[in-house]
């Protein structure tokens, strides 16, 4: 255990965290609607928790609200139309600017009113492709006013990724720019949403794109194709509409175990509550503090707290297009806490790794004042205990891993700052937040003591704000999430509780991998990979990357027949991969092998592939068919440089 330097404890509502946990998990319909009481209702709820007809709980089910208002308009009304909604801090573009709530308002409800002219209507959807600039965020409000439903994409998605999307989430208008810009490179995205929407079955009423003055969307398709700008010159602002509490806000396409992305929806009601209570209770953030989580807007964490979150609570969000090294520095990120005072710095630890590599006794922090900077929140991935230690002994402040997934929408286990820091332990995301009743259970659903591993399952019901379904397939949420175990969410993460009530969450126990705090799968990868005519076999393994936490390899087996040369083969798979998921896989590394280490019935040994990568210990299976291909392998993987040593081998390590 590791004391950090944190505030004086504290107690949000004149309670210990232990308290408020009870009372959320005993009571958590009184629990929540006392938080509700908090946001600005059009119609206040009278029901705060019942079932469904398709047997999912739901949040406020009589609460009417619109989800911009509280973002925006309330805040204007309550006279902080002045105080900066969003600072723009574009180091790519060389662009700096600073909304108010006002102009925020002003630019959403006319953007909202090109959304109407073109035919947007409450509960239509609309996908968002863009970069991180602030017409991304007006569109995400733009849509939650018209009680639209957004789903944005990330940029680093290929066409095919796009498509996909676009086939399963049928949006009337599709929006996006002429292009985004990572480092140096110009990343057409117009021309990659034409190609993914020649790819798609679905098409958009209208494509609206907002033009970019650093590249020139040429290629504008009469009749579908509307210019952003000129169009806002044609239109006049619109109103909120009010919705449901129950409605969808927004769906957020995540990696799976298969290749077909799961939509997860996100209700209004729920979700409005929970931003607002997590802004207070797990950042200790009050209206008018500045707040950053340099994320982007295609993740969760991107909508969470770049966009909602922040915006609900009234405070200053950053809006960042920018890395944290290269961009121009290592100081990036410690220049801007320093230049709009940000309170609340929340990244993922691949960004800290990233400028621990080139700053490695982070000096240019000392460059800047960061008397105004508080806390350090990572989530994403596991905050590993090397990157933890360099960032409480560089900077002095508490250092926050928090665990969290797309499906729940904030923060499962958290250290709350606004109720009650509590001494940090490395390795662990601490203590269940508000209304999560974390259990680690065995394959047979039995629950583990202190200390044993096993599957992190939450039971029903889940707080507000997290997935009540999976857009347009209700099946597969039952099946993946509910079913495994009745009356319990699936993480799919595996982990432990300690004897104090810390949990340590160590890893998925499915195929989906964390590269760079992005969730990816390998099954899709797979899927890719064996797409390829000369591919017999394949496995895709996630493995261990000082940078980026996890990167992605592949071991093929070619058809007979095939004798490519491994390196053009490798070059063949990667262009593959590149071009059906996108740059965001990261997919640069594959083996060309004669055998794969499979069990008798036939079943890929993936786990000892990566352990074998990963340097670890590991037991040969006695299930296994051919264990001479095991030597075989390792030899490849050295060859590669993948590793050093011949792995230790050690009979009585447990079986795989
Ligand atoms: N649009 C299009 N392409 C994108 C993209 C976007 N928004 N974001 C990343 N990409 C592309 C990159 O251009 C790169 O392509 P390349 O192979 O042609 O170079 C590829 O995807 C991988 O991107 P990235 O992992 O960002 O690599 P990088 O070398 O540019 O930066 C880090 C390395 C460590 C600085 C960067 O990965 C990082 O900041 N990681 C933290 C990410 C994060 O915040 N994750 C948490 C989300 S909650
Ligand atoms: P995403 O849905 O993209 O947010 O990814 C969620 C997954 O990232 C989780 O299921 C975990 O596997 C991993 N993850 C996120 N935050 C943490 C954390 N703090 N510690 C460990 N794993 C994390």
């Amino acid at each position: 255990m590791a004391d950090q330097k944190v505030s004086n404890s504290k107690s949000g509502q004149g309670l210990d965290y232990q308290t408020v946990h009870q009372q959320s998990l005993d009571n958590p319909a009184e629990f929540w609607s006392e938080q509700a009481k908090n946001l600005p209702w059009y119609t206040a709820p009278k029901t705060t928790l019942e079932k469904d007809e398709q047997g999912s709980w739901r949040w406020f089910p009589d609460g009417e609200m619109n989800t911009c208002y509280m973002a925006v308009d309330h805040h204007v009304e309550q006279g902080r139309g002045d105080q900066v909604a969003i600072y723009y801090d574009s180091p790519v573009t060389m662009t700096k600017r600073s909304i108010t709530y006002k102009e925020l308002q002003n630019d959403v409800a006319t953007f909202a009113g090109v959304l109407a002219d073109h035919g947007v209507v409450k509960g239509d959807t609309v996908v968002i492709y863009m970069p991180m600039s602030p017409q991304s965020v007006i569109a995400m409000l733009a849509c939650a006013r018209l009680g639209a439903v957004h789903s944005v994409v990330f940029g680093g998605f290929a066409p095919r990724e796009l498509a996909v999307r676009i086939d399963d989430a049928k949006p009337k208008v599709i929006l996006t720019a002429s292009c985004g810009i990572e480092l140096h490179n110009i990343l057409p995205y117009k021309p990659l949403l034409d190609e993914a929407l020649f790819q798609a079955n679905h098409q958009p009423d209208y494509c609206i794109v907002f033009q970019r003055s650093h590249f020139n969307a040429a290629d504008m398709k009469e009749g579908r194709d509307v210019d952003w700008k000129e169009a806002l010159l044609r239109t006049t602002p619109a109103p909120c509409t009010p919705v449901k509490a129950t409605d969808p806000l927004y769906i957020l396409y995540t990696s799976g175990t298969t290749g077909t992305p799961k939509g997860v929806v996100r209700d209004n009601g729920g979700h409005a509550v929970a931003m607002k209570y997590s802004m207070d209770a797990i950042y200790d953030q009050q209206p008018g503090d500045v707040f950053w989580a340099a994320s982007d807007v295609g993740w969760v964490v991107g909508h969470s707290y770049i966009v909602y979150a922040p915006l609900i609570a009234g405070l200053s969000t950053i809006l960042y297009e920018g890395k944290p090294v290269k961009t121009p520095d290592a100081g990036a990120f410690w220049r801007v806490c320093s230049e709009y005072g940000v309170k609340a710095l929340f990244a993922a630890p691949t960004a800290f790794r990233a400028i621990r590599k080139e700053d490695p006794e982070c000096e240019m922090a000392q460059k800047y004042d960061l008397s105004k900077l508080q806390y350090l929140f990572a989530a994403g991935e596991r905050l590993d205990p090397a990157t933890w230690d360099w960032l409480n002994h560089s900077l002095g402040l508490p250092v926050i891993d928090h665990w969290w997934q797309t499906e729940t929408g904030w923060a499962i286990a958290a250290n709350p700052m606004g109720i009650e820091p509590m001494t940090t332990k490395p390795g662990s995301s601490s203590k269940p937040s508000a209304g999560f009743n974390v259990k680690i259970f065995d394959a047979d659903g039995n629950q583990q003591p202190a200390g044993e591993q096993g599957s992190i399952v939450i039971q029903e019901p889940l707080p507000p704000g997290c997935l009540y379904s999976i857009w347009g397939n209700h099946q597969r949420f039952r099946a993946g999430y509910m079913d495994p175990f009745p009356g319990y969410y699936l993480s799919g993460d595996g982990g432990y509780i300690d004897e104090e009530g810390y949990l340590f969450v160590m890893g998925r126990t499915d195929d989906i991998i964390n590269i760079a705090g992005h969730r990816l799968s390998t099954g899709e990868m797979e899927e890719v990979v064996a797409s390829h005519p000369a591919v017999a076999e394949c496995a895709v393994i996630g493995i261990h990357d000082e940078l980026r936490g996890q990167l992605p390899v592949g071991f093929v087996l070619l058809k007979d027949g095939h004798l490519l040369d491994p390196t053009v083969m490798e070059e063949a798979m990667v262009r593959l991969v590149r071009k059906k998921i996108g740059p965001v896989a990261c997919f640069k590394k594959v083996m060309v092998v004669n055998r794969l280490p499979k069990t008798r019935s036939g079943k890929i040994l993936r786990k000892l592939l990566r352990q074998i990568a990963d340097g670890e210990s590991y037991t040969i299976p006695s299930t296994i068919d051919d264990p001479e291909c095991i030597d075989e392998i390792s030899m490849i993987m050295a060859e590669r440089g993948l590793i050093e040593r011949q792995p230790v081998k050690e009979d009585d390590a447990p079986l795989q």
